[in-house]
């Protein structure tokens, strides 16, 4: 076999000065990001103006590109690793996770066989296995490690269409969908928008939605009375952790009335499965174990930088067959499953190995301290900004999730406004139980008590702002 030939000398050489601009532009941006403004300061628009629109013809220095780069993009950054962006659940990105996705861009395996990659896959399937093990979840699950929550949703659920139709006498992989049983797709009505979309992709249609309760759990009195009113294959959706009260439904109840129907169970848990690792916090989550697949992000509260979400299924053959595909070009593995066969993608990068450094970074410990950590920070908002005058908190805050109202919709929009003007917090407003929310998720590792003061510090100032404009 002919050796590959040598890399030229200055092979290595080619990335250093590049990997140091790039390292000195990285260090500049994460000291700013503290004190920073949180919301960006200028449009895509003009950032593109910056960055310039027309296509050079002969291209420019690596290191002028690397400088254009960053100092163009830099003020339409949105500073979501800031311990008071509240915005969304984005979660920040802990330093060793960052110091290992650097690691996996450098390396660039494609980690979809695995006797071709052993190196990054052995990375990944211990993470995965200590996953199984913090989350309380069966041992010997197959995981996968995908884009985000929304594609681990999908992959889960295909592995779910995949064995509720064989169930059925229907081979969905070599049949299709056209003239087979129909499936009834059920959520609860206040289930993530993504679930539809996974459910879209499937093929599924419109879903059924169960009333949910106060707080947004599904009524499992409801489930019930739906699942008895029709009959063939079910997938039932169920949530850990509502975007707007962070409730988690009940799942011991409410699996045991979709498997006595023949269902099959997916729990999206795309921030709030981590409860179960704490044992403060792990009564929310109790009997999520029996379901017979979980979706959740490492990019959401373990604080990888994007992206990666994880799909956790239970049956394995049923994702194999959904997810699998072989050629003779690719040199399949003998043991077990090659991570190709987890997910919808052949080739993708090495997303799992931020995992596995977080979790041997934090251990056991750290990664509950973490968890119950974004809990405190969101009970403190919740009794700091509850205190302020004419401030309602519409939620139990049993996790990391809180919404406020002020008396009138108006008021509670401009509350939002001016706290994304004066840059300090970011919190975003929704609409919740038929009212205008100010929602502010928990997610950031170096969200403290003294950020937490900050955050109420400046929710008053904008409430007085807008007292006073009245
Ligand atoms: C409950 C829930 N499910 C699913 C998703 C989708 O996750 P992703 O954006 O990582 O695809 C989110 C995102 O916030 C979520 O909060």
């Amino acid at each position: 076999m002919a050796r590959p030939a040598d890399p030229p000398s200055d092979f290595a050489s080619n990335y250093e000065g590049l990997l140091e601009l790039a390292g000195r532009h990285a260090r500049s941006w994460l000291a700013s990001v503290p004190e920073r403004s949180v919301p960006p300061r200028m449009g895509a628009d003009e950032v593109a103006d910056r960055l310039g629109r027309d296509l050079p013809e002969q291209g420019e220095p690596p290191a002028e590109v690397i400088d254009r780069l960053a100092e163009g993009v830099e003020p339409g950054l949105m500073a979501m690793g800031s311990p008071r962006f509240f915005g969304w659940v984005i979660g920040g990105t802990q330093p060793v996770a960052l110091a290992a996705d650097w690691l996996v861009s450098t390396w660039d395996q494609n980690t979809g066989l695995r006797t071709i990659t052993p190196g990054v896959v052995a990375a990944e399937e211990i993470a995965g296995a200590w996953l199984l093990d913090l989350l309380g979840l069966p041992a010997g699950s197959e995981v996968g490690f995908v884009t985000g929550a929304t594609v681990a949703q999908f992959t889960c659920m295909a592995a779910a269409r995949d064995e509720v139709l064989r169930r059925a006498g229907w081979d969905v992989e070599t049949q299709g969908m056209a003239g087979g049983p129909a499936i009834r797709f059920i959520v609860g009505e206040e289930r993530h928008g993504t679930v539809d979309l996974a459910g879209r992709y499937l093929g599924l249609g419109t879903p059924i939605a169960v009333p949910a309760d106060d707080d947004g759990r599904i009524r499992v009195d409801a489930l019930r009375t739906t699942l008895a009113a029709g009959e063939g294959p079910a997938i039932v959706l169920l949530q850990a952790g509502n975007i707007h009260s962070g409730a988690f439904d009940d799942f011991a109840a409410a699996i045991e009335v979709a498997h006595e129907a023949g269902a099959w169970v997916h729990v999206d848990g795309a921030f709030g499965l981590w409860a179960a690792v704490s044992p403060r916090l792990r009564h929310l989550t109790g009997g999520l174990e029996q379901a017979d697949s979980w979706s959740t992000d490492a990019h959401k509260t373990l604080n990888v930088p994007y992206d990666c979400g994880i799909a956790i299924v239970r049956h394995a053959q049923a994702m194999h067959r959904a997810l699998s595909m072989h050629a003779s070009y690719l040199q399949a593995t003998e043991v077990g499953a090659d991570p190709h066969e987890k997910v919808p993608e052949l080739s993708r990068r090495a997303r799992g190995v931020p995992t596995w450094a977080v979790l041997r970074s934090l251990g056991r410990v750290g990664v509950v301290r973490l968890v119950e950590g974004l809990a405190d920070a969101a009970g403190g908002i919740a009794e700091g900004v509850g205190r302020l005058p004419g401030v309602d908190v519409l939620n139990d805050v049993v996790f990391t999730q809180v919404c406020i109202a002020l008396d009138d919709d108006v008021a509670t929009a401009e509350l939002s406004e001016r706290l994304w003007n004066e840059g300090e917090v970011l919190a975003m407003t929704s609409a919740w139980k038929g009212r205008t929310v100010v929602r502010f998720s928990v997610s950031n590792w170096g969200t403290d008590a003294a950020q937490v003061a900050r955050t109420v510090a400046a929710v008053e100032r904008a409430l007085a702002g807008v007292r006073g404009a009245r």
